[in-house]
C-alpha cells in the first residue's frame, strides 16, 4: 500500500469518528467497540502496516499513531460530555410538589354509543362491524336501492376516485348487508360506526357522523316486537316516563317504515328550541326488512321476517346532553370535552 493511500484512509477514519455524537452510555460503548475495540477500525488500519514499503514504515507509524490518538481523544470528550449531561439531571429538586395529572375523559359520542350497546346487548343483540370504504352492492343495491333508485339522492355519497362502485359508506346498513350475506340465521346484530355524507358542515349537519343500526331476522319477527324493543330502549336510555310515537315513513329497505319520536326531554312538552316547540323529537328510523332485501341474500321472505332500525349517535347525544352545535364533537376543544370527565 502506498503511503498516500494510508494517509487518505486515516483522514477519512478521523473524519468519521469526530462526526459522532452520543446521547447515552450504550451509544458511547458502541463508539468504543466500532473504533477502538479489538476488531475495531483502528486495529484494522494498523493491519495495513505490513503492506507498506520498509522505507515508508516510519512515516506510516506516525500516521497510525495520530489516528489512534485523535480517536481516543474524541472518545474521552464524548465520555466527559455524557457524564456532564447525566449529572445535570441531579439539579432537579425531587422534593417539589408535582403539577398533578389531569384525568382524561371519554368522548361524549363514545359514552352514548357504549350506553346504547349495553342496552341492546341486554335484549340479545351482538355488535358487528364492517369497513368504512364500501362497494355499491353492500351500501345500496342489495338494500333494494338499484342504480336508478331515487332514494340514493337521500344520501349524498362520497365516491372514491369517482369510481361508481367504491364509496364511503353512507349508513351502517352496509354492515347488516355483510352479515346477512353470511347466511347464518337467526341474526340479531347491532352495527355501530362512522358514516359519511357529502353535506356542508354547519351546526346541524356534518360530512361524517356516527350511527348505530340494529337488525333482527328470524321466524315470526313482528312489528310489535320492533316497537316494544325500541320502547324499552328509550326508557332505559332516558327515563321511564318518556313517551314515544311512531310516524309512517319511507326507507327503501324496510316496508312498512316508520320514524320514532320521543317526548322532548328538555322541555317535557312545553316547547323549546330542541323540539322546535312541538314537544316531540325524532330519534330514529325503523321498519320491517323489505322482502326484496331478504331475497337478495337468498332468505325466503315467506319463512323469515325481520326488523331493522337506525339512529345517529350525534343526535341522541345532543338530546341527552343538550348540545346545540354538531361541530363541537369534532373540534377537540378541551373546554367541551372536559365536561365529560368521570370521577373515579
Ligand atoms: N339506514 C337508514 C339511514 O341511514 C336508517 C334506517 C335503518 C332506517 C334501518 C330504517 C331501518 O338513514
Amino acid at each position: 500500500m502506498e503511503i498516500e493511500q494510508l494517509q487518505e484512509t486515516a483522514n477519512n477514519l478521523i473524519k468519521e469518528s469526530v462526526s459522532y455524537i452520543v446521547t447515552n452510555t450504550a451509544e458511547l460503548e458502541q463508539f468504543r467497540i466500532h473504533f477502538l475495540g479489538s476488531k475495531g477500525e483502528v486495529r484494522k488500519i494498523f493491519g495495513f502496516m505490513k503492506d507498506i514499503a520498509p522505507s515508508d514504515k516510519k512515516e506510516a507509524g506516525l500516521i497510525l499513531n495520530t489516528v489512534k490518538k485523535q480517536i481516543e481523544t474524541h472518545y474521552n470528550k464524548l465520555q466527559e460530555q455524557l457524564s456532564k449531561k447525566e449529572n445535570s439531571t441531579s439539579t432537579y429538586d425531587v422534593t417539589l410538589p408535582s403539577l398533578g395529572n389531569s384525568i382524561g375523559a371519554k368522548h361524549p359520542l363514545r359514552i352514548v354509543e357504549n350506553e346504547i350497546i349495553r342496552i341492546f346487548e341486554g335484549l340479545g343483540f351482538h355488535v358487528a362491524e364492517g369497513p368504512e370504504i364500501e362497494d355499491d352492492w353492500h351500501n345500496f343495491t342489495s338494500l333494494n336501492m338499484g342504480i336508478n333508485h331515487t332514494a340514493r339522492d337521500m344520501q349524498d355519497t362520497f365516491y372514491i376516485h369517482q369510481n361508481p362502485d367504491w364509496l364511503l359508506r353512507t349508513h351502517t346498513s352496509s354492515v347488516q348487508a355483510r352479515m346477512l350475506s353470511k347466511g347464518e340465521l337467526p341474526i340479531r346484530i347491532l352495527c355501530p360506526g362512522r358514516v359519511y355524507r357529502n353535506e356542508t358542515i354547519s351546526a346541524r349537519a356534518h360530512c361524517f357522523f356516527h350511527q348505530i343500526e340494529g337488525l333482527y331476522v328470524d321466524k315470526n319477527v313482528s312489528f310489535a316486537q320492533l316497537k316494544q324493543s325500541l320502547y324499552v330502549f328509550v326508557q332505559e336510555l332516558f327515563d321511564d316516563n318518556i313517551k314515544v310515537r311512531f310516524r309512517p315513513s319511507y326507507f327503501p329497505f324496510t316496508e312498512p317504515s316508520a320514524e320514532m319520536d320521543i317526548s322532548c326531554t328538555v322541555c317535557k312538552g312545553s316547547g323549546c328550541s330542541l323540539c322546535k316547540h312541538t314537544g316531540w323529537v325524532e330519534i330514529l328510523g325503523c321498519g320491517m326488512v323489505h322482502p326484496n332485501v331478504l331475497k337478495n341474500f337468498e332468505i325466503d321472505p315467506e319463512e323469515y321476517s325481520g326488523f331493522a332500525f337506525g339512529m345517529g349517535i350525534e343526535r341522541i347525544t345532543q338530546i341527552k346532553y343538550s348540545i346545540d352545535d354538531l361541530r363541537l364533537y369534532s373540534q377537540n376543544d378541551m373546554r367541551f370535552l372536559k365536561q365529560f370527565q368521570v370521577s373515579i
